[in-house]
């Protein structure tokens, strides 16, 4: 695992995004070979999507060729709800840049069919080879999309109900009142993001400090779904002081002195 540790949330925005630009243009995408990223919601991705759209504007991406799956969906809301993630990810993304929106891929959460939509989800990242480059972030209990604590590490897409810590955290989106956050979601598994070529996990802040202490110093364990990271064979995390203050020193010490040695 490479552990990225930066001093603020807008250092470890830029990284990403620079990182998602360079692998795009690694991989010199065409309409044939499009590139396939995966993409997260919530408060921490809104600086990399920010920065995207300002290289995009500078020419310093496209998305002309880049196909797009997004990690999970509420159930219940429908795509123009201002909560559901089909208007967080316009809003925020796609509007701005020139990706076709055939390419964009999100779970519907209004299907009357769950277990259809969730297997032709699955059957869709594998019709175009895989994703190549998974981004997400992380839940104050640890949970990667919305695979809550006790997700099975080997899950696919499929619904999940919400874990109460996960509904109490994202009540902030729904005037603060719990009784407003949907119950279930759509979610892709712990084993789809783990296919994914290369994974990229965020966090911001204090409240990531023990998620973030246990997906890079716990053992791998179902009540914290981000240690699945550690059996990734390119699985980087990428923090900010506050998220890594939980960390030993040793452990901070050691990755930092590797990233100087990259840079
Ligand atoms: C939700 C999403 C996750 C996200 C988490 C943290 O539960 N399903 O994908 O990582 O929130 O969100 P935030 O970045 O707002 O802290």
């Amino acid at each position: 695992m490479r552990v990225i540790i930066k001093d603020s949330a807008a250092d470890c925005a830029s990284w990403v995004a620079g990182y998602i630009v360079y692998r795009i243009k690694k991989a010199a995408p065409t309409a044939k070979k499009p590139f396939v990223l995966g993409l997260p919601t919530g408060s921490t991705p809104l600086g990399v999507y920010k920065e995207l759209i300002r290289l995009y504007q500078n020419n310093r991406v496209s998305f002309e060729h880049v196909v797009t799956f997004n990690m999970d969906e509420y159930v219940g809301l429908p795509p123009d709800d201002k909560n559901s993630y089909h208007y967080f990810m316009q809003e925020n993304f796609f509007k701005h840049v020139n990706i076709h929106p055939k390419n964009i891929h999100i779970l519907n959460g209004m299907t009357k069919d769950y277990a259809a939509e969730c297997e032709n989800y699955e059957n869709n990242i594998k019709a175009y080879g895989g994703i190549d480059l998974m981004i997400g972030g992380v839940g104050s209990d640890g949970h990667i999309a919305f695979n809550e604590p006790f997700s099975s590490l080997s899950s696919r897409t499929r619904i999940k109900t919400l874990a109460p810590s996960t509904i109490k955290d994202n009540s902030r989106f729904f005037d603060n009142d719990i009784s407003k956050v949907p119950t279930q979601a759509l979610t892709i598994g712990i084993g789809t993001i783990m296919e994914a070529r290369e994974v990229i996990i965020m966090a911001n802040g204090n409240n990531k400090a023990e998620a973030i202490r246990q997906g890079i110093e716990g053992n791998i364990n179902h009540m914290w779904t981000i240690t699945a990271l550690q059996q990734h064979q390119h699985g980087i995390i990428v923090c900010d002081a506050d998220a890594a203050s939980k960390l030993s020193q040793p452990t901070i010490e050691y990755f930092k002195s590797i990233e100087n040695r990259v840079a």
